[in-house]
């Protein structure tokens, strides 16, 4: 959806933001994302703070119900939230504040190190079970090959989308951001969805998996379950693209079907 100034919310959306985090003096929009109709660091009599909302009734509200329901559970990479409204037909969610810049995953990046430092702390959670969150078995249910979706069955939690606007560098450290998608399954499958994303930053696809090969839930998966995984990424992606003739998705249906062919190269 189109994003707008934090001034153009409704004035009772305002005074209620207001009510959690005193006069607010000035408000700036960051770039990256989409989704969120609002997304702006607020400068205020108490200090910043990262709100980003969108419309109660639009469709991708439930993911930001479910990226507030996952917040308690997140490791100390991803920024702490501190409230959630629900006030006029909008929900909005108040963030601490990074004061980064999104990641590069260009070949020989140094932010490629805080990145898998990031991941490698996420590895080590388990999905939350009281939060209604989705399960990867159905995510991949229409694209992975039959006979392969035990494969992507886990308890781990996963964020499932490793894009660099996602991914805030700041002091040395990567902070993961957008929760919008939160998954429970197989913990490669987060190191998967990076592979491609490097590849899209210009990595090949060997040198891509030779990345992950750093976590040891993907170092130790079966070669038949990434194979499933490349095989999967490439459907998924090809319909993205059929649906979209958007240059971007083009370019990754395009890499995950170099994906597909590396993770298939050894069976
Ligand atoms: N806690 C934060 N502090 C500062 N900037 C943030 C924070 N969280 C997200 N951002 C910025 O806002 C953008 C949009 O937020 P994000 O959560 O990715 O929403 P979406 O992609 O759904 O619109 C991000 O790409 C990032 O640049
Ligand atoms: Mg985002």
């Amino acid at each position: 959806m189109s994003r707008i100034p934090f001034d153009q919310l409704p004035a009772d959306v305002r005074q209620a933001v207001a009510d959690k985090t005193g006069a607010v003096h000035q408000a700036t929009t960051v770039s990256g994302g989409m989704n969120s109709g609002i997304a702006s660091v607020l400068r205020t009599e108490n200090g910043s703070i990262f709100v980003k909302g969108i419309p109660a009734d639009h469709p991708q509200a439930a993911a930001q119900r479910r990226e507030a329901a996952v917040a308690p559970h997140l490791p100390p990479s991803c920024p702490h939230l501190y409230w959630h409204l629900a006030v006029d037909g909008w929900s909005i969610l108040g963030y601490e504040v990074i004061d980064g810049r999104h990641a590069d995953y260009s070949p020989g990046s140094a932010d490629l190190s805080l990145v898998a430092a990031a991941l490698a702390e996420l590895q080590g959670i388990a999905a939350p079970a009281d939060v209604d969150i989705k399960d990867a078995a159905d995510r991949w249910a229409d694209y992975a090959p039959p006979g392969t979706l035990h494969h992507f069955e886990g308890k781990t939690l996963l964020h499932t989308d490793f894009a660099p606007d996602n991914v805030l560098i700041t002091q040395g450290r990567a902070r993961l951001v957008d929760w919008a998608w939160p998954t429970r399954g197989a913990a490669w499958i987060d190191p998967g969805a990076l592979v491609l994303r490097l590849m899209d930053a210009g990595h090949s696809a060997e040198q891509a998996i030779a990345f992950a090969d750093r976590f040891p839930s993907w170092c130790n998966a079966a070669p038949e379950v990434l194979a499933a995984f490349g095989a999967a990424t490439a459907t998924l992606w090809r319909e993205i693209a059929e649906q979209d003739s958007d240059e971007w998705k083009q370019g990754m249906a395009e890499h995950a079907v170099e994906l597909e062919r590396a993770l298939g190269a050894d069976l």
